[in-house]
C-alpha cells in the first residue's frame, strides 16, 4: 500500500493477518513495487481492480442493491478508482435491469477514468490529488477501461470542498463516517440534482469505504461548512479609527437573516460570526478575515456586496483555496504599531451579541491591535484579544474585565507572544 494509507486502514489488514509493505505515494507507485516483489519473491499477484474475478465481486454489490431494493431506481452512482467496482456494478445491473444509469464518479484532481474515456484511450496522469486516497490512480485497468467504455452512463467529477459535506451528509442521515472515497457518489448525487434540476427520481449511492483516521474529520468539518456553502469567507477593510470595528460588527448583526427569501423563512436565522481575525498592521486601515454562516449557495457573493455598499472593502474568499487552507491561520504577526498593548485570552458564551457587549463596555480610547476568534462548534468561544491600553488606565481596565464579567487569562507575558507578535 502507498505511504499515504491511513492508519486505521494498515490496522486493519494487519489485523486480517497481512503482512504490510508501504511504497510510493499514490496506489500507482505501490502496484508497481508489488510487481517487482512478486517476481523477486515467485509470489502471486492479486490485482486490485484488473481482473475479472475482482470486477465480478464488486458486482455483488450491485445484486444486493437490486434485491433490497425492488421499487423505481433511476440511477446508481459509483465511485471510480482503478474502475473494478463500477466495471462489476455496471455489468451486474446492465444486464438485469440496463434501464437503470450507472454514473461514474471521480475527483477533479483524480480522475484517470474520465480522461481516458473521453481520449478513448488509458490516460496516464503524471500526479493524482491524494484528499480521496482510495481512489488515487493514475492509470485505470485495462479491462476495467473496456467496461466502463462500454458500459457507464455518465460521469460526474466532484471537489474536496463538496466531498467534505457529503461525509457530513452522511453522517447526520446515519451516524457513520465514511471516508473521502466512500462519499464520493453522495458528493455526486447532490451536485448532479443541483445541475439538472431533477426531482422525483430515485438514486443509489455506494458508500464504498470507511477507513477514516478519527484526525482527519477535524479538516472534513471544516470544509464541510464551506462545501456546504453553511460559511462564508471574507477579507474586509475597515478604516483604522475609533468605532470602525463596533459599526462593522453591528452591520454583520444587521444584514438579511440567513434563511431570508427561503420558502418558510422565519427570519430567525441568526447570522453568526464563525471567524474574525485581524492585527494590526497599518495606520490607516485595517485587514479582517471573517467568516460568517450562510445557508443558500452563492450567498457570499451578495454578503460582499452588502459589505461594500456601506463602505467596507470586501473580498470574498469562500472558494479561495490559499486563503481557507493557509491564509487564516497566518494573519497577524509581528507589529511596531501596537504600543501599551496587553494580550488576553477571554472565553466567551458563543451566542450572538456578546462580542459587541465586549466592543460596548471597552472604553473608546483601547484601541483592539488583534483579535483571533474561530468558533470551534462549542458552547464557549476561545478568543485571543490585543488592547492598547496607556499604563494610567490600568485600573479603569481592570474595572472593565470585573464589568465583562468573561473568564480571562492575560498573557501579555507569555515568551510566545513576545516572539511572535510584538516587534
Ligand atoms: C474506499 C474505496 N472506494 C472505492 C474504490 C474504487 O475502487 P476501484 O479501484 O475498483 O475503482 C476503492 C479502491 O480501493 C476504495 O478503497
Amino acid at each position: 500500500m502507498p505511504v499515504t494509507t491511513p492508519k486505521l486502514k494498515i490496522d486493519a489488514v494487519r489485523g486480517f493477518g497481512g503482512e504490510i509493505v508501504l511504497h510510493g505515494d499514490s496506489y500507482s507507485d505501490a502496484y508497481l513495487h508489488a510487481l517487482e516483489l512478486q517476481k523477486q519473491q515467485n509470489l502471486t499477484f492479486v490485482h486490485p481492480f484488473d481482473d475479472p474475478d475482482v470486477i465480478a465481486g464488486q458486482g455483488t454489490i450491485a445484486m444486493e442493491i437490486l434485491r433490497q431494493h425492488q421499487g423505481p431506481l433511476d440511477a446508481v452512482f459509483v465511485a471510480i478508482g482503478g474502475g473494478g467496482l463500477i466495471s462489476g456494478v455496471a455489468n451486474y445491473i446492465k444486464a438485469v435491469r440496463p434501464e437503470i444509469k450507472v454514473i461514474g464518479v471521480q475527483m477533479n484532481d483524480s480522475d484517470a477514468m474520465m480522461q481516458s474515456v473521453a481520449a478513448h484511450q488509458r490516460v496516464n496522469l503524471p500526479d493524482v490529488g491524494l484528499f480521496s486516497d482510495g481512489t488515487a490512480v493514475k492509470l485505470v485497468g485495462e479491462e476495467t477501461f473496456r467496461i466502463a467504455s462500454e458500459l457507464v452512463d455518465e460521469y460526474i467529477a466532484v471537489d474536496t470542498d463538496a466531498v467534505c459535506a457529503a461525509i457530513k451528509d452522511v453522517f447526520v442521515d446515519t451516524r457513520s463516517i465514511v471516508e473521502p472515497a466512500g462519499a464520493l457518489a453522495v458528493a455526486a448525487i447532490k451536485q448532479y440534482v443541483a445541475e439538472h434540476g431533477r426531482r422525483g427520481e430515485t438514486y443509489a449511492a455506494i458508500l464504498c469505504g470507511a477507513n477514516m483516521n478519527f484526525d482527519r474529520l477535524r479538516f472534513v468539518a471544516e470544509r464541510a461548512e464551506v462545501g456546504e456553502e453553511r460559511e462564508a469567507l471574507f477579507a474586509v477593510t475597515i478604516p483604522e479609527e475609533r468605532g470602525s470595528f463596533r459599526r462593522f460588527c453591528e452591520l454583520v448583526g444587521e444584514l438579511p437573516a440567513s434563511d431570508a427569501g427561503e420558502p418558510g423563512a422565519t427570519g430567525g436565522a441568526l447570522r453568526n460570526v464563525t471567524e474574525f481575525n485581524y492585527r494590526i498592521s497599518d495606520a490607516a486601515k485595517a485587514h479582517v478575515f471573517v467568516g460568517l454562516t450562510t445557508s443558500t449557495r452563492g450567498e457570499s457573493a451578495t454578503i460582499a456586496r452588502s459589505f461594500n455598499d456601506h463602505g467596507f472593502d470586501a473580498l470574498d474568499l469562500t472558494h479561495d483555496e490559499l486563503a481557507k487552507e493557509h491564509l487564516r491561520h497566518l494573519v497577524g504577526g509581528r507589529t511596531g504599531l501596537a504600543h501599551d498593548e496587553r494580550l488576553l485570552r477571554f472565553v466567551f458564551p458563543e451566542r450572538p451579541g456578546a462580542l459587541l457587549k465586549f466592543l460596548s463596555l471597552m472604553r473608546p480610547n483601547w484601541n483592539i491591535s488583534l483579535f483571533h476568534y474561530r468558533n470551534q462548534g462549542a458552547d464557549y468561544g476561545r478568543i485571543l484579544v490585543g488592547l492598547q491600553v496607556p499604563a494610567g488606565d490600568a485600573a479603569a481596565f481592570d474595572a472593565f474585565l470585573e464589568n465583562l464579567g468573561y473568564p480571562y487569562v492575560e498573557e501579555t507575558a507569555n515568551p510566545a507572544y513576545r516572539l511572535f507578535l510584538q516587534a
